[in-house]
Order: structure tokens, then sequence, then C-alpha cells
């Protein structure tokens, strides 16, 4: 099969992914509208070209919390990125880190903390859950530092999860779920044996080492779904910052005022994210909630922002809209599945030299060139 983009790794990845594990990572909440949303929103927003201003010398280069990116790109947190491709958070944080750009390890990974982070060259970011077992939180947070991790990325907006109609059909949850998936398995021998098999162990690894024993799917669905904590607060955060001196991160905001409580907190940074459409079916896309936010915002903290992205468009038109630096889920993961750690790689330089076309035929020279200028009838645009 011919692979020129992200969609055209979906289409890969499916045919070689058990149905339980495609459909986890494409599906979303509910109907899935805000899912669909994130994509349609960015796609119609209008680059405005501009043509005859000697475009040969470009930079993609950008500055975030003392780290400098070769790219505005980051890889989201993703859970479970592990059954994508054998140890897939190793290969996915190789391909970021070679191409220069930050990789964050869910809470939720298959491979732990201390499988990862010694296996690239640049601190990778860890991304932490509010957990009722704040002991596992604190540990999570000691065993980071430990390993280096530069930045947290703390991920407010699953109080609750979300409800994925997806999961109950595909086999990972629901009515005789493991003997669904082992049957799934089997119609899929090239998974079952690079990453069913020698895979192993297909761990929580984050929380196994806290627990002191193996975890599991099931545990996935049981210990996870029984921690997660709605009386979340922004005290929470006061008592994660005792454990954690570098830059903050926080993930899930959606709203202005929630942005300026996040500058208020004195965070380093927030993610404009609607968690891919995995949680309140319904609510704005990334592409329609940042623009206020960066009004209400830019300046006083980082924006990064993810939900929808899906090329190098789709960056160039959110660092438009008002975002520093962009993360990527669905899309790396997508390519991991399909390829491994080369196809990550693959769609990396995909995504450089689609922004580099855009740069180019936008008339932007810099990262920092890019902005509203480089859109058409925004608030039009927007408004529809
Ligand atoms: C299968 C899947 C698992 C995810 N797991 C996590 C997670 O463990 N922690 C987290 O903060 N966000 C998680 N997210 C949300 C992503 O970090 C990111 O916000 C989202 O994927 C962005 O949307 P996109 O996939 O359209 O790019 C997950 C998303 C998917 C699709």
């Amino acid at each position: 099969m011919i692979i020129s983009s992200a969609n055209d790794y979906r289409e890969a990845a499916q045919r070689r992914l058990p149905p339980f594990l495609f459909h986890y990572i494409d599906g979303g909440a509910y109907a899935e509208y805000t899912l669909k949303r994130n994509v349609e929103d960015l796609s119609k927003i209008a680059l405005r070209q501009r043509v005859l201003n000697d475009m040969s010398q470009l930079s993609l280069e950008t500055q975030l919390f003392d780290e400098t990116l070769s790219m505005p790109v980051a890889l989201s947190p993703v859970g479970l990125t592990g059954m994508y491709a054998r140890r897939g958070e190793v290969q996915a944080a190789v391909a970021a880190d070679k191409k220069g750009i930050p990789f964050t390890l869910s809470t939720v990974s298959v491979c732990p903390i201390e499988e990862v982070a010694p296996a690239i060259q640049r601190p990778m970011w860890f991304q932490l859950y509010v957990l009722r077992d704040r002991g596992f939180m604190k540990n999570a947070l000691e065993r980071a530092k430990a390993a280096g991790c530069s930045t947290l990325v703390f991920t407010v907006d699953m109080p609750v999860p979300g409800a994925r109609y997806r999961d109950a059909h595909s086999g990972m949850s629901g009515p005789n779920a493991a003997m669904r998936r082992y049957m799934q398995s089997c119609f899929h021998p090239h998974w079952a044996w690079n990453v069913g098999l020698l895979g192993r162990p297909h761990d929580l690894g984050n929380i196994s080492k806290y627990l002191g024993k193996p975890t599991g799917l099931e545990d996935y669905i049981g210990w996870l779904g029984n921690n997660f904590d709605p009386s979340i607060s922004w005290k929470d955060l006061e008592w994660i910052r005792e454990f954690w001196d570098g830059p903050m991160v926080i993930k899930g905001i959606l709203d202005p005022e929630d942005a300026k409580d996040a500058v208020r907190f004195g965070a380093d940074g927030i993610v404009v994210s609607n968690h891919g459409g995995r949680q309140l079916d319904g609510v704005l896309s990334s592409a329609r909630a940042l623009p206020p936010i960066a009004d209400a915002v830019k300046g006083d903290i980082k924006i990064l922002a993810d939900s929808g992205i899906r090329n190098g468009l789709d960056v160039v038109r959110m660092l438009a809209l008002g975002a520093d630096t962009c993360m990527l889920g669905r899309a790396f993961v997508y390519a991991l599945g399909a390829a491994g750690g080369e196809g990550v790689a693959n769609l990396l330089e995909l995504i450089d030299k689609e922004m580099r076309v855009a740069m180019t035929l936008t008339g932007a020279k810099t990262i920092a060139d890019i902005t509203a200028d480089c859109l058409v009838n925004l608030d039009k645009v927007l408004a529809e």
C-alpha cells in the first residue's frame, strides 16, 4: 500500500490491528460529533496564499520550556500505545527523539517510565491523571523525576471517563471481551506474533511497578475506572507542585476562564484539547475553542493544542489560530500500528514537508511568522 498521509496510515493500521485495538484508537465518545468536528473544523480553515517572497530559507525550529524543538510538534500521551507495536512507547519515543521533538508518556502506558526514558536522548515528558490513589500519583512523579523527565503534562479533563460506544462493541470492554479479543488476534497473525506474543508483558507498566504485581487490560478498565477522581480542583494542583518543580502543563482546557485560572495558578503551559473527542461529546472543536483562549492568555502562558491534527497544514492552521506548539494523538498511533517506529518517523517527515509547503505559500519564514495573517477571513470561516 502506498502511504502518503496519516489517513493512509489509518487504513493500513485498520488492516493490521485486531478490531478492538483499531476502534479503541479510532473512536470517540458517544455519537462522535466532537471527534468529527475536530478534523472538519480544522480542514475548513482557509489559508491565505502569498507568493514571490523568496522563501528559500525556512526555519521550523522553536523554543518551548528551555527545549529546542526541530518543529512545533510534540507527541500527545496515548494510553496503551505499547499494544500498537512491539514495546510501542519505546518505538514512538525513539522516532520523536530522532526528529528532535518531545514524546509524552501516558500514565497508562504499557512500557513503564524506566523503560522508555533511557531509550532516548532528550528528556521525556510525562503525563499524569488525577487519581484517587494519591500514593500512586506521588510515586509516579518521583519516578518521572528520577528518570529525568522534563515536563509534566497534567490531564484534567478526565474526572470521569466518557462513554465510548465503540469499545463496548469491539471487544475492548463488554461481555466476553477477553474471548473476543483472543479470537480477533487469531485472525491478525502479524500483530499476534509481533506484538501479542513478542511484545509482552502487556502490563500497565507504571501501575504494575507501583502495585508490585502484574496488571493488564482488565485493570485498565477496573483499577483505572475506579480511580478517576471527580473531586479534583485547583487545590490538587497545589499539592502536585510540592512534588514537581519542572514545567507543568495543564491538558484539557477549552474555555478562556479556565485558561486564565491556569495562568493565575502559575502553570507553564496549557493544552487546548477535548481529549480527541473522547470525553464530552458536543463540546467545541479545539480549532474553535483556541482563538478566544489565545486572546485571553497568549504571551502569559505557553499554548499547546491538540485534537484533530492530521497533517502539516493543520499544524500551521493551529499556530495561526494562536497555538505555540501542536500535539499529535491518533495520527502517530495510526502510523505506529501500521509500520512501527519507522511509520512514526515517516509521518513526522511528512508533517515537516507539509509545514514547509504551507509556510512557503503563506509567506511565513519562521514559526513566529505564522499568525492570523496567514489565514483568510478568520471570523467568517469560524462563524460558519
Ligand atoms: C486511544 C487514546 C488514548 C488516549 N490516552 C490518553 C492518556 O492516557 N492521557 C491523556 O492525557 N490523553 C490521552 N488521550 C488523548 C490524547 O492525548 C490527545 O489529547 C488526543 O488524542 C488528541 O486528538 P487527536 O487524536 O485527534 O490528535 C488519548 C487519546 C486516544 C485516541
